[in-house]
C-alpha cells in the first residue's frame, strides 16, 4: 500500500486561474473569522429572498440551530424564475446525455416550463405543502424536474438512489410517512434495459400505509416492459399534457422549512433521515459552488455523481442551478461503450469544471492514459474530488492526465449531513497538497482532537470535530431529535449546556492536521464502510445476511480495495456448522443485493465456525479487518477464542 505520509509535494494554482477565480483574496479567512456568523450573509446574498431574514444565526437552543430566521424564499424560484427573468432564459440549464447517446438540452425557460407543469400535476395528485414526495429515479432529467417541482410547492423530496433495492425504498417511504412516489419504467445500463418499475412495485407492496399516487416516467419508450399501470399510477407525459402551459406560483418557504430529506447509513441498521432546510442549505450549496467550484453562469459544469446521493443534490442540481450555470447530466456508466466515455462528454460539451470521486479516478488509471489522451480536454479549468480520501498517486494522475498538469484540484471533504463542502483548498488561493483535503473553508471551525476532546499535535491521528455551526448543516434526523443528539453531538459536547460553545459536532471521521493547518482525512471511525464513495452501514449488511435462510451469525467489515477504496468482507456462521457451498455463497450475495442493492454486495464471503470474540462476547472486527486486508494480525490475547483468527485467515488465503 502506498503511504500518504511520505508524499510532500505541493502544487500552486496557475496564475491565469487565480486571475479569473471567484475568490482569490486570502484575507477571506480572517474576514470570515472576525465577522462570524455575519460572514454567512455573503452566502445568503447569492439568493433572492422574498422576505429578508432578521438574524443570521439563532443559537439560543443548541444543537437546534436556526439560520436566516424569518427569511422567506423558494428554492425553485432561485434555481429557475430569477434566471428566466434576468435575461438568461435561453441559456442551457441541463445538458443531458443518455447512455445510448441520445441527448436533451433544457434551457432555463424549458426547465421552468416543465417544472411548473409538473408542480401543477403534483398538486392535482393531492400533494400539499410539507408532504414528503419520494423520488426513486435514475439519472434522467425528470429527476431534477421533480425535485424542483417539489421545492416549488414546498413539498420536501426524499430521493432514493435508483440502485437501492425494493426493500430499501419501502423502509425509506415508511420512515418518512411518504404517500407519493415518482419513479420510471426502467433505464439503461451497459446497453441493457433494466426493469425499474418492477422493483418500485415490489417496494410499494412493502409500504405500511396508503400510497396516494405514483407517477411513472416512460424512459424506455418502445424498449419498455409491457405492463399495465396500477390504479393509483399515472404516466408522467399524460400528466404534463393535462397541465400543459400551467404556471404555479412558487410557495414562500420559511428559511427553516424542510427542503428535503436524504437517508444515509449510520452505525445502527436503520438509515438516518437527514433533514435539510431551505435557506441554510441552498445558500450554502450556492456559496460553495461559487467559492470552491468557481462556477460562473457562462461555464459548462459537470459533476459525474448520481443525484441519488447528496453530491448530486448539492452539486448537480441546487448549487449550479442557483448560480444559473449549465449543468451536465450523464445517465450511464463511464466505460460504456468504451472507457473514454467521460472524456468524450468533456470534449463534446467543452466542459470547464469536472467533479468526480477518487474511485472513478482509480478506475481511469487502471484503464490507462490512452483514453483521456484520445480526447481534447483543453476546455477544463478546474477539477474536483469527493467521497473518500484520494491517494496522492491518483491525485497526480488526475492532475497530469485529465488536468494537463495545470488545472487546480479541490479535494472536498464533506458529508450528507453537512449539506455542502467543509474542508478543501480554495482553488484561487491555496497551495494544494495531494492527499490532504486542505484547511477548513472560511467560517468553518474544525479541529483534530483526542478521545477527551483536546487538540492533538500536528501530524498525530485524532478525530475530526466541527466547533461552530454552519448554514448547510442538517437540522435534525427526521422525527428523531434524540438520535440527532446522540449520533452527532453527544461525544464531545456538554449536552446539559445552553452555551453553543459547549456543543461540538462529531462527523465520525479520523483525521490529522499538518503544521500549515491542512487536514488529511483518515476514514470513518464508526461501523460504516465507504465503498466507492458510498456509505454503507455494517449493521445493515449484517442484518441482510442474517436474513438469509441457514445463516446463524455474520460480521461484516471493510477491507481495502484498489479501485473501490473499501470493499465489503463478510464472515458468516451457518446454523448447522455447515461449510457453505457456492450455492449458499450466492444466496448470501443475493440476500444483500435484495435487501440493500448491488453496491453492498460482499467482495468476499468467508464461512467460519466461530467469530473472534472478546471474553465479554464482543466481535473483534479489527482482527477481521486485518484478515481482509492481508495485514499482520493485531493482538489476539484478549480473545476468548484466539485460534479462530488464524483459521479464518487460512480460509481466506485458500479462497483468494
Ligand atoms: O468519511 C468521509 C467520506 O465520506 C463520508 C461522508 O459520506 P456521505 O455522507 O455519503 O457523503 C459523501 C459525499 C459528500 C465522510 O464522513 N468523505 C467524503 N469526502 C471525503 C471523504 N473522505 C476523505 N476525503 C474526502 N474528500
Amino acid at each position: 500500500m502506498e503511504t500518504r505520509l511520505e508524499d510532500e509535494v505541493a502544487f500552486e494554482p496557475p496564475e491565469d486561474f487565480v486571475a479569473q477565480a471567484n475568490v482569490s483574496d486570502s484575507s477571506i479567512y480572517d474576514e470570515f473569522a472576525a465577522n462570524w456568523p455575519e460572514c454567512w450573509e455573503r452566502a445568503a446574498d447569492l439568493l433572492d429572498w422574498d422576505d429578508e431574514y432578521e438574524q443570521v444565526l439563532d443559537d439560543s437552543n443548541p444543537p437546534f440551530y436556526k439560520w436566516f430566521t424569518e427569511g422567506k424564499l423558494n428554492a425553485s424560484y432561485n434555481c429557475l424564475d430569477r434566471h428566466v427573468e434576468n435575461g438568461d432564459k435561453n441559456r442551457a440549464a441541463i445538458k443531458w446525455e443518455g447512455e445510448l447517446g441520445e441527448t436533451r438540452t433544457y434551457t432555463y425557460q424549458d426547465l421552468y416550463r416543465e417544472v411548473n407543469e409538473f408542480s401543477a400535476a403534483l398538486r392535482a395528485q393531492g400533494v400539499e405543502e410539507d408532504d414528503v414526495v419520494t423520488l426513486y429515479m435514475p439519472m434522467i432529467p425528470e429527476l431534477p424536474i421533480a425535485m424542483l417541482a417539489c421545492a416549488r410547492i414546498g413539498a420536501p423530496h426524499s430521493v432514493v438512489f435508483a440502485g437501492f433495492s425494493a426493500e430499501a425504498l419501502a423502509t425509506r417511504m415508511n420512515s418518512a410517512d411518504s404517500e407519493y412516489l415518482v419513479t420510471c419504467d426502467g433505464y439503461y445500463r451497459r446497453g441493457d434495459s433494466l426493469d425499474h418499475l418492477d422493483k418500485a412495485n415490489e417496494g410499494l407492496d412493502g409500504v405500511d400505509h396508503d400510497v396516494e399516487s405514483v407517477v411513472v416516467v416512460d424512459r424506455l419508450g418502445g424498449d419498455g416492459f409491457d405492463r399495465d399501470l396500477r390504479d393509483n399510477q399515472h404516466d408522467w407525459d399524460d400528466l404534463l399534457a393535462e397541465h400543459d402551459g400551467h404556471r404555479v406560483e412558487p410557495v414562500e418557504r420559511d428559511a427553516e422549512d424542510m427542503i428535503f430529506l436524504m437517508y444515509t447509513s449510520g452505525t445502527t441498521g436503520q438509515p438516518k433521515g437527514v433533514k435539510h432546510t431551505t435557506g441554510g442549505y441552498l445558500s450554502y450549496a450556492a456559496w460553495t459552488s461559487h467559492a470552491v467550484l468557481d462556477i460562473e453562469p457562462e461555464d459548462t459544469y459537470w459533476c459525474s455523481a448520481d443525484i441519488g446521493w447528496i453530491t448530486g443534490h448539492s452539486y448537480i442540481v441546487y448549487g449550479p442551478l442557483a448560480l444559473g450555470t449549465t449543468t451536465v447530466m450523464y445517465e450511464g456508466t463511464p466505460d460504456y461503450p468504451e472507457c473514454d466515455r467521460l472524456w468524450e462528454i468533456v470534449e463534446k460539451y467543452s466542459v470547464d469544471i469536472f467533479y468526480t470521486a477518487p474511485t472513478a479516478i482509480r478506475a481511469f488509471m487502471k484503464w490507462g492514459e490512452k483514453f483521456p489522451e484520445s480526447r481534447d480536454l483543453s476546455s477544463l479549468r478546474l477539477l474536483g474530488t469527493v467521497g473518500e480520501p484520494i491517494n496522492p498517486r491518483a491525485w497526480k494522475w488526475y492532475h497530469e492526465h485529465i488536468g494537463n498538469g495545470e488545472c487546480p484540484i479541490v479535494d472536498t471533504w464533506w458529508q450528507t449531513e453537512t449539506g455542502g463542502m467543509m474542508i478543501t483548498t480554495l482553488p484561487g488561493i491555496s497551495t494544494m497538497k495531494p492527499g490532504a483535503a486542505g484547511p477548513p473553508l472560511p467560517g468553518i471551525d474544525a479541529q483534530i482532537v483526542d478521545t477527551t476532546g483536546d487538540e492533538v499535535e500536528a501530524g498525530r491521528a485524532g478525530y475530526l470535530t466541527v466547533n461552530k455551526p454552519w448554514p448547510g448543516m442538517l437540522r435534525t434526523l427526521y422525527n428523531n431529535d434524540e438520535r440527532y443528539i446522540s449520533e452527532y453531538w453527544e461525544e464531545y459536547s456538554d449536552t446539559d449546556s445552553d452555551d453553543p460553545d459547549d456543543w461540538v459536532y462529531f462527523p465520525e471521521d479520523g483525521a490529522k492536521i499538518d503544521a500549515d493547518g491542512y487536514i488529511t482525512i483518515l476514514g470513518r471511525v464508526d461501523d460504516v464502510i465507504n465503498v466507492s464513495g458510498h456509505r454503507l452501514g455494517t449493521m445493515e449488511i449484517e442484518s441482510a445476511i442474517v436474513g438469509v435462510e441457514g445463516v446463524a451469525e455474520a460480521a461484516v467489515v471493510g477491507g481495502t480495495h484498489d479501485i473501490k477504496g473499501e470493499a465489503v468482507y463478510a464472515y458468516v456462521i451457518t446454523e448447522d456448522g455447515y461449510e457453505g457451498d457456492s450455492d449458499f455463497h450466492e444466496r448470501i450475495i443475493e440476500g444483500v443485493n435484495d435487501a440493500i442493492g448491488p453496491i453492498a454486495r460482499p467482495e468476499e464471503v468467508v464461512f467460519t465456525p466461530e467469530l473472534p470474540k472478546t471474553r465479554s462476547g464482543k466481535i473483534m472486527r479489527r482482527l477481521l479487518e486485518d484478515v481482509a486486508n492481508g495485514d499482520e494480525l493485531g493482538n489476539t490475547s484478549t480473545l476468548r477464542n484466539p485460534e479462530i483468527v488464524e483459521e479464518i485467515e487460512s480460509k481466506v488465503n485458500a479462497q483468494s
